[in-house]
């Protein structure tokens, strides 16, 4: 599937980035590298600005000050973001009123792109998070997670080079985080895109991320990162002794993020 891989996956080079709101500083002297094609976790307590974070790098919003770079082929792309960039809200925010293909084809609709070079993209994107045989469903007619799926094709139709995921399968039972979680990986196989993902389980961040960023709050910054080194990721890994030993691990670190130890 030659159309699905992007182009030249972004990195992302952070540099003492800042953010102040009114209500005061949220983020403070953030560094961080995400390399190109690399999938990244963002874990940390609730309030300590993961989502400010990801908004800057999808450049929804920009940093008070510092700077945020996206790479390509070890060439700075350009300062201001957006386009090649997916970005996957915490809620699915799909339109109930359109077909699954409908809501999927809609920014590639905003690019002007024609009704068929649209519907093709879209059921292609839609096999990519195996819903194709859903495309003429509406919203209501799926499950949470499907959704989700939904959204996150959406957010793929454009192939964009950097995928930014927000929770994306927080408000899934285990069961369908746990096949969520092998339906990102295969698309980001697939893909080749870079992945950064905010997520609050462990499990699932030991078990998707290359490099595992914890944040403490207040005000937000990196406390520590963790390259997590797996045999493999597949189901069975999951109930190794070995998978188990890295979630204690990270819930030592996110301990230290949230105060509890000193
Ligand atoms: N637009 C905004 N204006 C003012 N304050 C904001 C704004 N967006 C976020 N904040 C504040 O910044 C802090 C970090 O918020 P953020 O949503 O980034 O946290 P989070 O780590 O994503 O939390 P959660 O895990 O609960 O989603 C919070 O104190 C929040 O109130
Ligand atoms: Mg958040």
């Amino acid at each position: 599937m030659s159309e699905s891989r992007p182009s030249a996956p972004f990195g992302i080079q952070i540099e003492n980035v800042s953010k102040r709101f009114d209500s005061g500083l949220v983020l403070d002297g953030i560094n961080l590298v995400i390399q190109p094609g690399s999938l990244s976790i963002l874990v940390g307590p609730s309030g300590c600005g993961k989502t400010t974070l990801l908004r800057l790098m999808g450049g929804l919003d920009s940093p008070t000050e510092g700077r945020l770079e996206l790479q390509a082929n070890n060439r700075h792309v350009r300062s201001q973001m957006s386009e090649g960039i997916g970005y996957c809200f915490q809620e699915p925010r799909l339109l109930p009123w359109r077909s699954v293909i409908d809501n999927v084809a809609l920014p590639l609709e905003l690019k002007g792109l024609s009704s068929e070079r649209r519907l093709s993209l879209a059921l292609e994107t839609l096999t990519l998070v195996g819903l194709e045989t859903d495309a003429a469903k509406l919203p209501h007619q799926l499950s949470g997670g499907m959704q989700m799926r939904v959204s996150i094709a959406r957010a793929m139709v454009t192939r964009p080079r950097l995928l930014l995921l927000d929770e994306p399968f927080a408000a899934l039972d285990e069961i369908s985080r746990v096949r969520m979680d092998d339906e990102l990986l295969r698309l980001w196989h697939e893909t080749g895109v870079t992945i950064v993902m905010v997520t609050h389980s462990l499990t699932e961040a030991v078990y998707l991320g290359q490099d595992v960023h914890f944040m403490a709050a207040n005000p937000g910054r990196i406390t520590e990162s963790l390259k997590v080194e797996l045999e493999s990721r597949t189901p069975a890994i999951r109930s190794t002794a070995a998978f188990a030993e890295w979630v204690a691990l990270a819930h030592g670190m996110l301990a230290v993020c949230e105060g509890s130890v000193a």
